[in-house]
């Protein structure tokens, strides 16, 4: 077993991760940053971010006073104002540094940024390269961070749980690329693991988005909050048994598309007068709404009657992957599908990133910050990222100086060969439970897959003892887990539990 140590260890690679580990080394060039990744170092949710980043930045049509509204009004109210207002009046400055750092953003024929439209927003505030704004931020990013001399970058490193001593996180153990089982231990630890709409059958995520930051979270005993608030982004392509479903992105219908049903009805306007530009959640429900009513298993996004030469030039990517895939979006309608795209709660977090556990940070869409309700505004989420790393940074560095690092005993885990498709066998399994409806069709349906999901869990731990035994086998009980916590969430107070149950951290 190796043993390392780092000052500050991030586990994540996605918008949160690395502009934190930026923040930091620009601070004190001395300290000594990990980063974790769990495959590349590119794969994550940030890389396949389409929209954008929403910033009030024409200060003559826009206010941050209206930001504020429509992402309280998309949040259903249970937003934190106080977050939210925060969040919102940083932006700009925020959007200037990932400028600085290398960001290329879309000009308009004035040389000004070029504002988008997404469902939800009152005014266009979404500054965005192409369709591809997610990729353009990684990519620039990763080689800021690259070349500061003080992070230290591990991919292919699975984490399989935090390390708690004294009731403090003291670091992480996990399996390095070489499946050597490792520990390090850090003064403090920030989880930026991103989301888990792999649990779910339907998902715009990658398959690297398992919950491992919520459930490794849980298994330590931190407080999560609202994480039965899952966000279906209505537009995903209709491609069954696709593992990742290609997203489409909302700026597409605030550039004019409009979503039809079978009748080739723009139907959305029956369920709220902004018809396409509802926020995420009302224009889900309308479709899945709709499919059953019809019986279909998805519904139309039309573009035909747009300008298909500016069309292309805005969402080359889009434009791009539905003709390789034989649909000419001049010509031909393009089938789509709700799809699960964000968690909107998560590890509870102060302003400041910290968790409820001394030393653990959590940032990103890991994390629960107050900012989302039950229902994120649309391009809030890259924003929500950078705005966390940046004062949980600041923090951070005044921290450092208090922590001192203890030598303590570290337990090893046990590295063991699976079967992998008796694994794989599970997760498919959860995910043919894990629809739209088991969460938003009524409590009945949802406490029927809770059961057959808690049942699922026991025969897993069951057969395969030791979930920390093997990367796979502790994804798969991630997500197994996480979905056992959103279910219980979606239930009546009977169900939820009072205190989260703590599990052995090694064995
Ligand atoms: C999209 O481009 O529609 C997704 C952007 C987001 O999730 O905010």
């Amino acid at each position: 077993m190796q043993n390392l140590e780092t000052d500050i260890l991030i586990v994540g690679t996605g918008l949160a991760g690395l502009s934190l580990a930026k923040y930091l080394s620009e601070q004190n060039p001395n300290l000594q940053i990990t980063l974790l990744s769990k495959t590349s170092i590119d794969e994550c949710n940030t890389y396949y971010a389409q929209g954008g980043i929403a910033v009030v930045h024409d200060f003559i049509k826009d206010s941050y006073q209206q930001h504020i509204q429509d992402t309280l009004l998309a949040g259903k109210g249970i937003c934190d104002k106080k977050v939210v207002e925060h969040v919102i009046t940083e932006a700009p400055a925020r959007l200037q540094e990932l400028i600085q750092w290398g960001v290329e953003l879309d000009k308009n024929n004035s040389g000004e940024l070029d504002l988008g439209l997404e469902g939800g927003h009152s005014q266009n505030r979404i500054v965005h390269h192409k369709d591809k704004t997610g990729l353009e931020i990684e990519t620039k990013l990763i080689q800021v961070v690259q070349n500061l001399a003080n992070v230290t970058i591990r991919t292919s490193f699975f984490a399989t749980d935090v390390l708690l001593d004294n009731q403090k996180c003291i670091g992480i153990i996990g399996f390095d690329e070489k499946s050597e089982v490792t520990s390090i231990v850090a003064k403090a630890t920030v989880l930026a693991t991103g989301g888990s709409g792999q649990v779910f059958s339907v998902t715009s995520n990658p398959f690297v988005s398992t919950g491992d930051g919520v459930a490794m979270a849980y298994r330590a005993g931190a407080k999560l909050e609202k994480m039965k608030h899952i966000q279906f982004h209505p537009t995903a392509l209709y491609e069954p048994n696709k593992s990742q479903a290609f997203l489409i992105t909302e700026a597409i219908r605030g550039f004019g598309a409009h979503i039809l049903n079978h009748k080739m009805e723009r139907f959305v306007f029956e369920y709220h007068p902004d018809g396409e530009l509802a926020t995420r959640d009302i224009v889900s429900k309308a479709i899945s709404d709709e499919m059953k009513k019809e019986h279909s298993k998805h519904v139309w996004l039309d573009v035909r009657h747009l300008q298909i030469e500016t069309f292309k030039t805005k969402f080359p990517k889009v434009y791009n992957y539905c003709f390789e895939n034989g649909i000419d979006v001049s010509k031909d309608l393009i089938p789509i599908t709700p799809a699960a795209h964000y968690q909107c709660g998560g590890i509870v977090v102060n302003e400041m990133g910290a968790t409820s556990i001394k030393q653990l940070f959590a940032i990103g869409e890991c994390s629960h910050t107050g900012l989302h309700g039950s229902n994120r505004l649309a391009s809030n989420s890259l924003l929500e990222a950078i705005v966390y790393a940046h004062d949980s940074a600041n923090h951070l560095i005044s921290l450092m100086d208090t922590i001192k690092m203890n030598k303590v005993e570290i337990i090893p885990i046990r590295y063991k060969n699976i079967h992998h498709d008796e694994v794989l066998q599970f997760k498919n399994q959860l995910q043919h439970f894990m629809k739209y409806d088991s969460l938003y069709a009524n409590t009945k349906n949802t406490e029927k897959v809770y059961e057959m999901v808690t049942e699922m869990s026991k025969r897993f731990k069951m057969k395969f003892k030791n979930y920390n035994s093997h990367p796979f086998l502790c994804e798969t009980y991630n997500l197994i887990q996480t979905a056992e916590i959103i279910l219980k969430d979606c239930l009546p107070k009977r169900y939820r539990v009072k205190s989260v149950k703590k599990e052995k951290t090694i064995s």
